[in-house]
């Protein structure tokens, strides 16, 4: 078994970020699982598939085959031997994947996945569910969260700084839909894991954040 941290919060906490930089400095792999859940969404979306219709996404995860790999470190996601990652950070994408992602058969299909790196590497893996379901004995369990306001307007800075037009108010909405979503699903909602240490980063600098993480890992 490799050394495990898990890293789950709402969506825009900075969990990617922040767990990229852990895993720099402490030498674990990286593990982004919210990357398969948009792959697999990407497969949906490609197929005309509608999120609230859960037996043709059931369905259709038979023939999709998401698998990740490593380029320079950085995390791959292939969805049937094509590589995707650069099409995963679209909002489509992300309301996709959050529609999709209480559906059983979406879960089971990655669920097998995202433990065996587990077991094989050092780890630090972000998500919704990783400390509640995927890692129940992960060695070290974070939850990060932030304000919605926080939340919204750090993806709104990203969005712009790709040059991508969005509006504030529009973020901010889809951010509370993807909570309630995330939050109340009845398959492994999100939600702190009892022996999570909870991380509020929304008046914290990032290497603040990283510093904290640090402190509690090996
Ligand atoms: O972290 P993210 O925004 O890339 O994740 C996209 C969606 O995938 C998120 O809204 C919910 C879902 N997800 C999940 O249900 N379980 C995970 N472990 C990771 C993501």
């Amino acid at each position: 078994m490799g050394y495990n941290v898990a890293v789950d919060g709402p969506a825009g906490a900075g969990k990617s970020t922040i767990a990229r930089l852990v895993a720099k400095e402490k030498g674990y792999i990286y593990v982004d699982t919210g990357a398969m859940y948009r792959g697999l969404a990407i497969h949906f979306l490609k197929k005309g598939i509608r999120p609230d219709d859960s037996q043709a996404a059931a369905a259709a995860c038979r023939d999709a085959e998401v698998t990740i790999g490593y380029e320079e470190g950085v995390q791959q996601v292939y969805l049937n031997g094509e590589n995707v990652t650069g099409m995963l950070r679209t909002e489509e994408v992300g309301n996709m994947a959050s529609k999709t992602s209480g559906i059983p058969a979406v879960r089971e299909k990655l669920l097998e996945l995202q433990r065996s790196l587990a077991r094989e590497k050092d780890v630090i893996m972000d998500g919704r569910d990783i400390g509640t379901n995927i890692l129940p004995d992960a060695d070290v369990k974070i939850y990060l969260t932030a304000s919605v306001e926080t939340r919204a307007k750090r993806r709104y800075d990203e969005l712009r700084e790709k040059g991508e037009d969005c509006d504030l108010e529009q973020i901010e909405k889809d951010i509370r839909e993807r909570d309630e979503r995330d939050m109340n699903r009845d398959i492994a909602p999100l939600k702190k894991a009892d022996d999570a240490i909870l991380v509020d980063s929304s008046e914290m600098t990032i290497p603040e954040v990283v510093a904290e993480i640090c402190s509690h890992c090996r």
